[in-house]
């Protein structure tokens, strides 16, 4: 690793250098791994050595093998890009589209996806295979409710009606109290988190759909699939076969706001300009 702005030993200058250096030596071939997503409102919002997080980034992929984005953020604006989106934080595949970029969602996102899918690359000539939303397979392929130990209990009926009832107490199915498994791909359930010690469902608490496109704006975290009022999960709420159409349907939300935001900050740029 040659660059990082928080583990990196050198600072300033020597810091920057170090990237300018990777870059030069490793045209085409390295790897960019992004956290967050970039605001477009205001550039100067987030910046890092003095230049926008727009114009590093930029400048930073434009050379790069592939992109890794990491988190909810870089994937799908996260919390920065949820509504009214103040900063028009935008996802790293809005900026860039002329090469791979591997989605790793989630919030926070779990380490072991990351350094598998820096292992893979590092491993393997090609790119992992993706799902619709640029997520790899081998850890997005199946929801957390297909592999969820408490589904049992949803096959049978038996569901915590409260956090601390009895049923919660008994490890019941978690979806009536909100558990958005049966439509959230990620790897949870089978991987956990801490090493291997548990996840949220096994702490007691529901899936939130953390790696899902939008899940902050989508609203009630405590509500039931099956009786959600918001559009999108009402998709959701269709069957959990069907559990990608909500991603889509989240998804297409989500970028269809992106690109209004796009669109105002290019606007304003201009009269920016034409004002100068
Ligand atoms: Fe597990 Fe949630 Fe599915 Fe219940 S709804 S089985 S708690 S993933
Ligand atoms: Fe996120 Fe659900 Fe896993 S809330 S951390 S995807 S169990």
């Amino acid at each position: 690793m040659d660059y990082h702005h928080t583990l990196q030993n050198a600072s300033g200058h020597l810091a920057e250098a170090a990237r300018e250096q990777a870059m030069e030596e490793n045209e085409g071939e390295y790897l960019v791994v992004v956290d967050g997503s970039i605001p477009l409102a205001n550039e100067g919002y987030s910046t890092i050595a003095g230049i926008s997080n727009l114009q590093m980034f930029q400048e930073t992929a434009e050379h790069a093998k592939a992109i890794i984005a990491v988190g909810s953020c870089a994937t799908f604006g996260g919390i920065p890009g949820a509504n009214p989106n103040p900063t028009g934080a935008v996802a790293i595949d809005e900026i860039i589209t002329d090469k791979p970029v591997i989605n790793l969602p989630g919030c926070p996102p779990i380490p072991e996806v990351m350094t598998g899918t820096v292992a893979y690359l590092l491993s393997f000539a090609g790119i992992p295979e993706l799902d619709h939303l640029g997520r790899p397979k081998a850890f997005f392929g199946e929801a957390i409710h297909d592999r969820c130990y408490r589904r049992p209990f949803y096959e049978k009926g038996q569901f915590a009606k409260s956090f601390d009832d009895e049923g919660a107490r008994q490890g019941w199915c978690l979806y009536e109290v909100g558990c958005k498994g049966p439509v959230t791909y990620n790897a949870c359930a089978t991987l956990k988190w801490n090493g291997g010690v548990s996840f949220p469902i096994q702490s007691g608490h529901g899936c939130l759909g953390c790696s899902e496109p939008g899940f902050w704006d989508l609203g009630g975290f405590y509500k039931p699939l099956s009786t959600a009022k918001d559009d999108a999960l009402k998709y959701a709420a269709g069957a959990a076969a069907v559990g990608a159409v909500a991603g889509v349907a989240a998804s297409a939300m989500v970028r269809n706001k992106r690109n209004k935001v796009l669109k105002a900050a290019a606007a304003a740029s201009t009269t920016e300009e034409e004002t100068t």
